[in-house]
This record gives structure tokens, C-alpha cells and sequence, in this order.
């Protein structure tokens, strides 16, 4: 048994996230997790809300609550959320926990006795109409890189670059939209990443594995000396945890904040922290995931996110890990996404444009959209989603290919043999294609999981869908049952069977209708198919089954107008 330690990058805590987010980080880290967990390895899955910094405090202001309030009540609506994505989180925790200030302020002592943290005295933008400091994200303006006009201070949406409030073009406060801004003096705390540059490079170069879009973005910033400047980690905010040496005060910091760039990722760790606070397991259950001297040297490590948080990732983090020298576990594979982009745009959250994962949930049950976004996951390029492409995708795979199969064989073998798998004659030639073709696959499909190619992945679990339904059709026991009811007999029990590999096999993908499939075939043993040909015994004749609810149904043209007229504006 494999341990696998999984990641997923953790949202802001700031609003419902919309599609593209979903689809770049949590759900791809849930199909691998939930994989594993089938494989029957162990794992721990973990994800939080990213509660600190200027996303927090000017959400938090926009709605004129405090923002532990604020924080609060989003990270229940984002936990809910999650369930009904039925994103299988073993803990999904908040950077704003106790744990997570704890260790972010031991990390910054350790850095410090290592002579990785040196006090900067430099100028920030101040606002005058606002009195007070702009970081990050309270500023705005012109990126200097490629001129997108809503740069925000700390990174530009659009072409990823790693910003600093100093570096726009024709700033402006978004707290007022002022710009009678002026550069005053500061004292920061700055992490030297310049040192660890060498570092970092041979660990990133020893990563031949990892896809070339983590890597490119990786090299890009390690090579052009732009992403591994000594970085601020500290801020003029309230929100966030406090600029502190392990807890006690820092002189010159006082009331400065670590930047949310710092605490974030190594929220990953003290979620799991949370995680074992919350089940009442001790220090040694976490750190077996996360200390190589405490267990954790025989984890895998799998992080998942979008493509602009993979400086921080490649970068940043590692910086901070192997700054500590102290035996913290490193990710192994890093997956990174390109972007999901909306009816001829860009999903935006500041914008309110897209389908945001509440509305998705109003709409459809969540396998609906899992399956839509997982094998349309924007891996090699950046992807688009069309309400005629999602209506084409359900109703073929989903409707057509699947639950077609499931209601077929079942009402079939239900009206010719009754309630229980019908006992029958040999099977012949048709039914060895079938499970060579199958074994073929099936090997295939875990090659592409274990990869964590998603749609290759998607790609190969429809086609042994396909598989079942042609073998079906060709067949036909229906017909075959006039003339040699044994032999349709035969057919009908393998159909049944193949009903129960569907559902252990997509459950990654489908967990609700896996769930339904296996239900219906009165089958709690989920073993992973290693022999298809045994798989496909595996029920016995006279084994009692039911017929499935619709498993899909399909989208009509009139709703998929509706819907398309419904998020084509801009939600309030
Ligand atoms: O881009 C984002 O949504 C960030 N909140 C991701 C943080 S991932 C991490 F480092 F914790
Ligand atoms: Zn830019």
C-alpha cells in the first residue's frame, strides 16, 4: 500500500468560486484522490480557504462585515459547496487556524536563525485619500510587462508576472480609486530566495517528470532572475498572521502582518494539523505525512493548481521548506492547469462572469458537471466551456452512453428473467473480444490516473463505456433470447457485471452515479478490477439486482437556452 499525500491549491476565502477554478485545482486533486483511495492506497486529501491578506479584508469590506465574520461565514459556504461537489477532502481546514499561525511564525524564526530573513527599509504606495498603505491587491493599474489595464499590485491576471504595488503603471487605490498616491517608508521583513537559487534549481532539474507546463512557468522565473528576488513576506495589514519571532514580538514589525503568499502553503501543513486536532489524533499522525524523519520519506506528494500559482509553488514554498533545513516532506509532482475560459471570455470572479459553483449546483447534480469539466480540463492548453458543448457532452457520454447501457440491460434482463442474474449457457468468441478489449483498457485507464492525465483519463474510461454498449448491440440478447434464451441469459449476467466495473472504474469521475450503479446491483465490494476477467464473474448467477433510477437524463434544447441566456450577464 502506497501513501499519497494530495493537495489541492486553497481558494480565497473571498466569494463562491466559479468553474474554472473548480476545475483547476480541487476537482482534478478529488479524481486523483478518490483513484488512489480505489487503488486501495492510503491518503490524505487536503484543501482550506485562504482567509488572510487584501482579498479577505476588501471582500469582507464590500459586504460591511468584520472580517473574522466575514472569514467565517464563507468558509461554511465554501465547505458546503464542496460536499455538494462531493469533493472527498479529508479535512478541509482554514489558514486562519491556530495551527496555521503557530507554524507560519516558526517557519519565519527558522529562516531567520538560518540568515534568510533580512529588515528592508523600503517605499511603499501610501494613499492619502485612504490613509493608510496599498499592498497587493489594494492597488491597481497598468501591468509594466504586458500592459493589461486591472494589473493587481502583487500579480498580473493576465500573463502571471509576479508584481510589486511600486511597479504599475498609473495606480490607483481600490479602496477609493484615488491616485493621489505617494511612495513613503517601511519596514518589511524580506525572505533572500536570491540565496537559494542553486537550490532550487537542482531540485527543479530533477524533476524530468513533472508536465512542461509547470515546469516552463518554473524555469521562466527561475532564469530570468525575476522570481527569485528577495520578496517582502510581510505586510501593513490587520488581517493575517501577525509579524511575530515564534510568538513573541519582532522588533520593528509591530503590527505587520506575513504576507498571504507566506502563510498559504504552509497552511497544507497545518491543516493537517487541523486534521488531526479535529479526529483526535496526536502530533505523530500528521507528521508521518509531512516530517521524512517522522514517516513521511515513503509519501508521494501531488499538488494541484492553476498556472498562476505555480511560481509560488516551484519557488516560494520550496524556498521557504528547504530554507528551514529542518526534514520537511517536498512535493513530488506538481499539476498544473491552464485556464477554463467562458462563452468567448474569460470566467471572472472580480467580474462575476461565468457559471459559479452554487448556480452549477442549482442547476444539474454535480456528476454532471464533474464529468463535463474533468475531460474538458484545460491540461495542454486552455480549454472552453460552451453551453452547446456541455449539452452535447452529457447527453452523448452520460445519456446516451452510459445510462443507456445501465437502464437497458436492466429492464431487459428484468422483464425476461426476473430480479436476480439469470442463469445461462457459455460464453463464446464475442465475450473474449470483449474482455481482452476491456483488459486492454482498464490497464490503460490506470496508466493515464496514475499519470494524472485527466482527459486522456475521461477519454478512455468512455470508451469502455463504448466497449459495453457495441458489445450489447452486436449481441443483441433481446433478439437472441427468442431463439436461445441460455445464451441471452448468458449475456444479460455479463452485462450485469459490466454495470458494477463501470461503477468502480467511473467513480472517480461519477461518484453519485458509481454509488447508484453499484446500489442497484445490490454490491458493496468496490475491489479494483486488476483481473477484468474475474471482474466480470464477479456477481453469481441468481444474485438479486434492481433497475437504477435514470442515472442521467438529458439536457433539452429549451433549457440550454435558457441557461445560456441566464449567465450570459454579469452576476450581482
Ligand atoms: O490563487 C489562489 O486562489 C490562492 N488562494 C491559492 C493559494 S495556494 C497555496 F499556496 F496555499
Ligand atoms: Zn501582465
Amino acid at each position: 500500500m502506497a501513501r499519497h499525500l494530495i493537495t489541492s491549491a486553497i481558494p480565497y476565502i473571498n466569494g463562491i468560486k466559479h468553474l474554472g477554478n473548480l476545475v483547476g485545482s480541487q476537482l482534478p486533486a478529488d479524481l486523483f484522490a478518490r483513484y488512489q483511495r480505489d487503488r486501495g492506497h492510503e491518503v490524505m486529501f487536503i484543501c482550506a480557504t485562504d482567509e488572510h491578506g487584501t482579498p479577505a479584508e476588501l471582500a469582507a469590506a464590500k459586504v460591511g462585515k468584520p472580517v473574522e465574520e466575514y472569514c467565517a461565514e464563507m468558509h461554511a459556504v465554501q465547505a458546503e459547496i464542496a460536499r455538494g461537489f462531493r469533493l472527498s477532502f479529508d479535512h478541509f481546514g482554514r489558514s486562519s487556524s491556530p495551527q496555521n499561525r503557530v507554524l507560519t511564525q516558526a517557519f519565519a524564526k527558522r529562516l531567520a536563525e538560518a540568515g534568510l530573513i533580512r529588515e528592508v527599509t523600503e517605499k511603499q504606495m501610501y494613499s492619502n485619500a485612504d490613509g493608510r498603505f496599498l499592498p497587493d491587491r489594494y492597488i491597481e493599474g497598468t501591468c509594466p510587462n504586458c500592459g493589461f489595464d486591472s494589473a493587481r499590485g502583487d500579480q498580473c491576471d493576465n500573463c502571471t508576472k509576479q508584481l510589486d504595488p511600486v511597479d504599475l503603471i498609473n495606480p490607483r487605490s481600490v479602496i477609493s480609486g484615488s491616485t493621489d498616491l505617494e511612495l513613503r517608508e517601511t519596514k518589511h521583513l524580506f525572505l533572500r530566495q536570491s540565496e537559494m537559487r542553486g537550490k532550487l534549481q537542482d531540485w527543479i532539474d530533477s524533476k524530468s517528470d513533472w508536465p512542461i507546463l509547470t515546469t516552463s512557468i518554473a524555469k521562466k522565473w527561475l532564469n530570468d532572475g525575476d522570481g527569485l528576488q528577495d520578496r517582502g513576506i510581510t505586510r501593513d495589514l490587520h488581517w493575517g498572521v501577525p509579524a511575530q519571532f515564534d510568538g513573541a514580538p519582532w522588533a520593528g514589525m509591530e503590527g505587520k502582518v506575513f504576507y498571504v503568499w507566506f502563510d498559504a502553503p504552509i497552511e497544507y501543513i497545518a491543516c493537517t494539523q487541523e486534521w488531526a486536532d479535529a479526529n483526535g489524533k496526536g502530533e505523530a499522525d500528521w507528521q508521518r505525512w509531512w516530517r521524512t524523519d517522522k514517516g513521511a520519506a515513503d509519501v508521494t506528494y501531488t499538488q494541484f493548481m492553476g498556472k498562476d500559482n505555480v511560481p509560488f509553488h516551484t519557488l516560494s514554498f520550496p524556498a521557504t521548506i528547504l530554507g528551514s533545513e529542518e526534514p520537511w516532506k517536498l512535493v513530488d509532482y506538481i499539476k498544473s492547469f491552464n485556464y477554463l475560459n467562458y462563452d468567448g471570455g474569460q470566467f471572472s470572479t472580480s467580474r462575476g462572469r461565468g457559471v459559479f459553483m452554487d448556480q452549477a449546483l442549482e442547476i444539474l447534480p454535480s456528476d454532471y458537471w464533474r464529468w463535463w469539466l474533468l475531460s474538458h480540463a484545460p491540461e495542454s492548453a486552455d480549454s472552453e466551456f460552451t453551453w452547446e458543448n456541455f449539452q452535447t457532452s452529457v447527453n452523448k457520454d452520460l445519456a446516451d452512453v452510459l445510462g443507456n447501457f445501465v437502464s437497458r440491460i436492466t429492464k431487459f434482463t428484468r422483464s425476461k428473467f426476473g430480479e436476480a442474474l439469470p442463469e445461462g449457457g457459455a460464453w463464446g468468441e464475442r465475450e473474449a473480444a470483449l474482455t481482452e478489449e476491456l483488459t486492454t483498457r482498464v490497464r490503460a485507464y490506470e496508466g493515464f490516473m496514475d499519470e494524472k492525465e485527466v482527459r486522456k483519463a475521461a477519454a478512455e474510461l468512455r470508451a469502455i463505456w463504448v466497449a459495453g454498449n457495441e458489445y450489447l448491440q452486436s449481441a443483441a440478447p433481446w433478439t437472441v433470447f427468442k431463439t436461445d434464451p441460455a445464451q441471452a441469459a448468458a449475456q444479460a449476467r455479463l452485462a450485469l457485471n459490466l454495470i458494477r466495473l463501470y461503477a468502480i472504474l467511473s467513480e472517480p469521475f461519477i461518484p453519485d452515479a458509481a454509488a447508484n450503479m453499484l446500489e442497484s446491483m445490490q454490491c458493496s465490494d468496490r475491489s479494483w478490477p486488476d483481473d477484468v476477467a474475474a471482474a466480470l464473474e464477479f456477481l453469481p448467477v441468481g444474485h438479486a439486482f434492481t433497475t437504477p433510477e435514470v442515472l442521467f437524463r438529458k439536457i433539452a434544447d429549451e433549457e440550454r437556452e435558457d441557461w445560456q441566456k441566464r449567465f450570459a450577464g454579469i452576476r450581482s
